[in-house]
């Protein structure tokens, strides 16, 4: 499989330019409600759209899924997409939102792109061969006290009303932590653990596509991610990645 990166950089890079061409209108951005608390913008919809075309075009043996226009036929080899992550903080004018690509292939991510495109960063990992931001390799934070952590988490879960919303674990941990944050991505926040700009994030009740791409730069940049059991693998129900020095304490607090 040869995927030339280069351009694979510059289709990111139009999808982001995309989506700037909206957020520089807010004014007139067409919204839509998905559910009470769920919405997709026309700048979701035109980002997506023009990465299928672009990807199938420059790809054609892999298959699409993709967060507003669902799964393609071709399962197994496929691209996992996101077109704006952080829809509600791109609507309001903010600066943490991202378009999230990965490439899945016999059931494995090997390719993920994250790139923030009011930030002007783009993450990029691919399998073994370690995570870039802006051309320069990153790695997780070297932090091994949770008291000294700065930690990020989010709240898919009240969105999706579950019983444990996150609370009363966000509580816990905010008094044994010195920051935490709310940053409004998760692809975003899987890319501050990989270059150590947080020491840790959690978050429950996301879909594949909110942390295929981040996931994998997080875990090519030396995160240790599991579930919030400990077991280590990718679980959109239940994520944690942590710099891997203070998995064990923060483990014990999930
Ligand atoms: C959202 C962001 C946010 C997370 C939400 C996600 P979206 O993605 O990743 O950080 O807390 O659960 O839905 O909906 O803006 O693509
Ligand atoms: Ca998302
Ligand atoms: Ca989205």
């Amino acid at each position: 499989m040869n995927i030339i990166i280069t351009d694979f950089e510059k289709t990111i890079r139009e999808a982001g330019n995309i989506a700037l061409s909206y957020y520089l209108n807010l004014e007139q951005l067409k919204v839509e409600k998905k559910s009470p608390r769920d919405f997709v913008t026309e700048a979701d919809l035109a980002v997506e759209v023009y990465l299928k075309d672009v990807l199938f075009k420059q790809y054609p043996q892999f298959g699409f899924w993709g967060e507003e226009s669902g799964q393609s036929e071709n399962q197994t080899n496929r691209w996992i997409v996101d077109p704006i992550d952080g829809t509600h903080s791109f609507a309001k004018g903010q600066y943490f939102w991202a378009i999230s690509v990965a490439l899945e292939v016999n059931g494995e991510i090997i390719i993920g792109a994250v790139y923030a495109p009011a930030l002007d960063d783009y993450y990029f990992a691919k399998k073994n061969l370690g995570a870039w931001k802006n051309g320069q390799q990153i790695s997780v934070s070297t932090e091994t006290s949770l008291s000294n952590a700065m930690v990020s988490t989010g709240f898919a879960c009240i969105r999706s009303y579950l019983t444990d919303n996150n609370l009363q674990r966000f509580c816990r941990i905010a008094e044994r932590t010195t920051g935490q944050r709310r940053f409004g991505s998760a692809a975003l926040d899987l890319c501050m653990v990989a270059d150590g700009q947080v020491d840790a994030f959690w978050e429950q009740e996301l879909n594949l596509y909110d942390i295929a791409a981040g996931a994998l730069i997080a875990q090519e940049a030396g995160a240790t991610i599991t579930d919030f059991k400990g077991n280590k693998g990718l679980y959109p129900k239940q994520i944690l990645a942590t710099n891997g020095a203070i998995f064990e304490q923060l483990l014990s607090l999930m």
